[in-house]
């Protein structure tokens, strides 16, 4: 059976930390391997993206492996192809799809008929990539991961899950300041609970900046949905992360963004290149974990 990653939670506490000493190891060490020698990466993406494609495409190759990227509009996939045809095809072809789409079902339709291990690079409910390499900028910061508070301040999004996914196997306490009807899935909030994740729900962001460790946060409308773009300004009003909201973290505090940054929206320009800001660090750690999971997928660690 392929190895899969669609969710964070779909990973073991051993496996989790696995992929993250590898990361960190292959970090430090600057190391490239010839785990992919011979191996081609499909990667499909129906969003946009930058540090994801890139990431994933340099990884494979220091791999020693090829990646060819599609997206609908040159592919049948955009002509109504069922994705389960096309995972059987691509599955004869390649080694290892790599997707980024809109509903997780889809990546579950994925699995479903293809062959060969499917990677989620972002879907509406999850960004598994992005949050383990997270855990990679906070690890090397800080080993005991269970010490840290880390505060989620803005959109109940796909971020927010993999974070309280990640509560679960890694075991530090997230605090998630939403406004009302911007909640995090209360499905994926209890599975998490009922592994160990200590995970708090508030509407006051001060609250959750309050000594926090981390304050993290993301844009106020995600891909898809830019259509809310004006009604989420207003609802959102009053959950920026600025100096002052900073102000009531800790004194060493860090300040977490995937990126793209709406400047002015989620973060303040001052605070996103502040000293307190890794929000660079946490883009350049995307290639290092990127190489560590590929490495799992194709069972080497
Ligand atoms: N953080 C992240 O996933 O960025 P991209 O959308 O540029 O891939
Ligand atoms: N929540 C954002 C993350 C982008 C990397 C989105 O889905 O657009």
């Amino acid at each position: 059976m392929p190895r899969h990653l669609l969710r964070i939670a779909d990973l073991s506490r051993e496996d989790a930390w696995k992929i993250l000493h590898r990361a960190k190891e292959l970090k430090d060490g600057g190391i490239r391997t010839k785990t992919m020698d011979g191996r081609t990466a499909i990667l499909i993406f129906e969003k946009s993206s930058t540090r994801t494609r890139v990431s994933f495409e340099v990884a494979v190759r220091h791999l020693g492996g090829q990646t060819i990227f599609m997206t609908p509009v040159e592919s049948q996939l955009g002509r109504s192809e069922p994705l389960k045809d096309t995972a059987r095809c691509l599955s004869r072809y390649a080694d290892c799809l790599v997707v980024r789409t809109y509903g997780q079902e889809k990546l579950e339709t994925l699995v479903r008929f293809s062959s060969i291990p499917v990677v989620n690079a972002l879907s509406d409910e999850h960004h598994p990539c992005q949050v383990l390499s997270d855990m990679l900028s906070m690890y090397e910061r800080t080993s005991d991961l269970g010490s840290l508070r880390v505060a989620w301040i803005g959109d109940g999004n796909n971020m927010a899950h993999s974070f309280i996914d990640a509560a679960a196997l890694f075991g530090f306490d997230l605090v998630l300041a939403c406004p009302a009807g911007y909640d995090p899935d209360p499905a994926i909030v209890a599975q998490a609970r009922e592994r160990g994740a200590r995970v708090t729900l508030t509407r006051n962001p001060e609250d959750a900046a309050r000594d926090a460790d981390y304050l993290n946060t993301d844009v106020w409308a995600s891909m898809g949905q830019e259509g809310e773009q004006r009604e989420r300004e207003r609802v959102f009003a009053g959950f920026q992360v600025d100096d002052r909201l900073l102000s009531l973290a800790k004194p060493a505090c860090k300040v977490m963004h995937c990126l793209p940054a709406h400047r002015g929206e989620e973060i303040s320009e001052a605070v996103l290149e502040g000293p307190a800001s890794i929000a660079f660090d946490q883009a350049e750690n995307r290639l290092h974990m990127q190489k560590a999971v590929l490495e799992w997928v194709f069972g080497t660690i």
